[in-house]
Order: structure tokens, then sequence, then C-alpha cells
């Protein structure tokens, strides 16, 4: 079957193998290769019942030299370790998890998309309590398994301005809670808020903290960002996923010659800003060009069309990823 490369969704595609590896008896054993979809698990596993489950997303592009570039794949090991240790899961070490990703791409190198299609290859590791347990406790044996498939834009705009509603009547994560790791159960949370902010119309949901209700979180699966001036002015929350996105952009940014501000933004600060965007491996930087309060029923405009700030920003991350420009910031590895 021929793939359409310039019109991929973000979706599941089939792609030729996965790779797995199995934690048993106190030790990581070895990566297996498989060409099956389907996984065995025990109906009493921990990840099924109590939610032991963390995931990691990242990409490979390819570039005009034909070379496969994966973007910080530490950053995401690393933060799969964060993850584990917090809901008590063991978590493979980074090594293993680079060459885990590693196979996976290659493996499956039919599948990532050529370079002028301005698609990628989307990796998905993820690790599951695989033990039955039925006391809630953690569980002795974990799997860790990582497909890949080809995608194209998360938001069906892509880089065109979409427009988000504010959300003050469920939480994705608790003050205290989850907020903070990759864990399964903040994205079952964002469900119900995702599902009502679509069927109005809006692309994703714009989150408050859980405590106060005063101050911007996240926006659905990607970290939120404004632009005032000369500042890049992102959120600083206990609650919100440390994005590698977004950490990479600040880098950008301070390169521009920004300033960077971590910090709590405030509802009403939102119209203070010059542009706002959300940004996330599978949103890269998807510019916002609405917000919707109803609590108050204002609507916060940026424009039908992507900030020159933004603009810049996305320019130069996708020229890093795709290899168009030197990679001061060491970010990217070559896949061979
Ligand atoms: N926030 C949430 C809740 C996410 O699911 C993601 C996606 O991974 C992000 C932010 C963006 O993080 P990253 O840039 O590391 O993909
Ligand atoms: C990513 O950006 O990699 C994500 O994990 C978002 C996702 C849940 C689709």
């Amino acid at each position: 079957m021929e793939i359409d490369w310039k019109n991929l969704p973000f979706g599941y595609m089939k792609t030729d193998y996965n790779v797995r590896c199995y934690y048993r008896d106190g030790k990581w054993g070895e990566l297996e290769v498989s060409s099956s979809e389907h996984i065995m698990l025990h109906m009493a596993a921990t990840s099924l019942h109590y939610g032991q489950e963390a995931f990691e997303g990242l990409k490979a592009f390819r570039g005009k030299d034909g070379q496969i570039r994966l973007f910080r794949c530490v950053d995401n090991a690393r933060r799969m370790r964060t993850s584990a240790a917090y809901i008590q899961m063991a978590a493979p070490p980074v090594d293993l998890f680079i060459e885990a990703v590693e196979k996976a791409i290659l493996y499956n190198e039919r599948f990532v998309p050529p370079y002028e299609s301005g698609a990628s290859l989307y990796i998905r590791p993820l690790l599951i309590g695989s033990g039955a347990e039925v006391g809630v406790k953690p569980s002795k044996e974990y799997l860790f398994l990582v497909f890949v498939t080809p995608v194209g834009p998360y938001f069906k705009t892509g880089f065109k301005p979409m427009d988000v509603m504010i959300i003050r009547d469920s939480d994705r994560a608790a003050p205290l809670g989850t907020g903070h790791i990759k864990v399964g159960g903040n994205y079952a949370a964002s469900l119900p808020a995702t599902v009502q902010v679509q069927q109005l119309g809006y692309a994703t949901s714009l989150y408050l903290d859980a405590k106060e209700k005063m101050y911007i979180d996240e926006c659905g699966p990607a970290n939120f960002f404004g632009i005032k001036e000369d500042s890049y002015v992102t959120p600083q929350s206990r609650s919100i996923l440390p994005s590698i996105t977004n950490s990479s952009l600040m880098t950008l940014a301070l390169d521009m010659g920004m300033t960077l501000e971590c910090r709590q933004i405030t509802v009403e600060e939102l119209e203070t800003f010059d542009e706002v965007g959300e940004c996330g491996t599978a949103a890269v930087i998807t510019p916002i060009g609405k917000i919707f309060d109803p609590q108050t029923n204002r609507i916060y405009t940026y424009g039908d069309d992507a900030g020159p700030v933004s603009t810049k920003l996305y320019e130069r991350l996708r020229a890093i990823q795709y290899g168009d420009v030197p990679d001061p910031h060491r970010w990217i590895s070559i896949v061979e």
C-alpha cells in the first residue's frame, strides 16, 4: 500500500515491528523484536486496575540528506524514569530506553516519512505493570514496549491558529497529584473536558491550576506559552508536564535574545499577550487564535495568523529537527 505522506493524520498506522523488554525477578531481560501488534497480559495486571502505566512520545525526522534524526531521546528516557519512580514502577535504564527506540526506528525504517512531506515518525515508548496483584501495591513485573507510527500534525489546522476553551469544572491533575509525570491517569482525567470542548467546536481545553483556578496550567496534551514584547512567558506549576519541546523553545528564545519568564500566569493576564500558543512533541507549536472563558464569557483574541515570534520559533525548531541548520545544543542523534 502506498502511504500518502503529505496527508498523514496524527493517528495509529500499523508498522512492521515493535520492541519489547520484560522486567522479572528484579532485572530487565533482553530486547525482543516482535511483529505482533498485540500483547498477552494477565487479567489482574496492575496497569489495568491501578493505573501503573507511563508512556513517552518523541519523534524522528528524515533530513534532506536521507539521514534519520532523533530528537532529545535522552530527555524522554529520563522523564520516563521520573514518571515510573513516582508511581513505584521499575523503569528501563536510559541506555536500554535509547537502544529500544533506535531499534524500533531501524526495524521500521520504511515508515520514516520523506523529508519533503513535512511528516515525522512518532515513537511511543510504553511501560506497564504486568504482574498480577489484587491488593493495591506495585507490580513485581513490568513490560517496556516501543512502537512507532508515521504522523502528520496533531491538530488539523497544523501551524494555523486554533481556538481553545478554559475549563473550570474538571481537572486533569490534582495540586499534589501526578500532573508533572506522564502517566495514563492524567489523560483519562482530561477526557471529559476534551470531549466537552470539542463538541462546542474548540480544538482543545485550557486547564487552570486545580487549587485556586486562577492560573494557566496546560493546554490539552501540551504546554502553554505566551509572547509579550521580547519575553517568552510560560507557566510554572507543580501539576504540568515538563515539556521537552517547551524547554527547547525556551533555549531558542534565549538564543534569539528574548527574556524568559517561567512563572504563574493569571487568566486576566491573557489579554496582555501579543501571541499565545501550545507546544509539545505532537503539537510542535500550535498557535492559539482565540481563548474562550465560559465563566466570564470573555474571548481573548490573537488573530487569524500565527504571530511573528511563534513563527520564528517554529521554523528554528523544525530546521534543527530536520537537519536544515546546525544543532548547537546537541539535541539530535543520528540513527543508523
Ligand atoms: N503536556 C502534556 C500533558 C503532554 O501530554 C505533553 C506531551 O508529551 C506535553 C505537555 C508536551 O511535552 P513534550 O514536549 O515533552 O512532548
Ligand atoms: C506528545 O506530544 O508526545 C504526546 O504525548 C501527546 C499525546 C498524548 C498525543
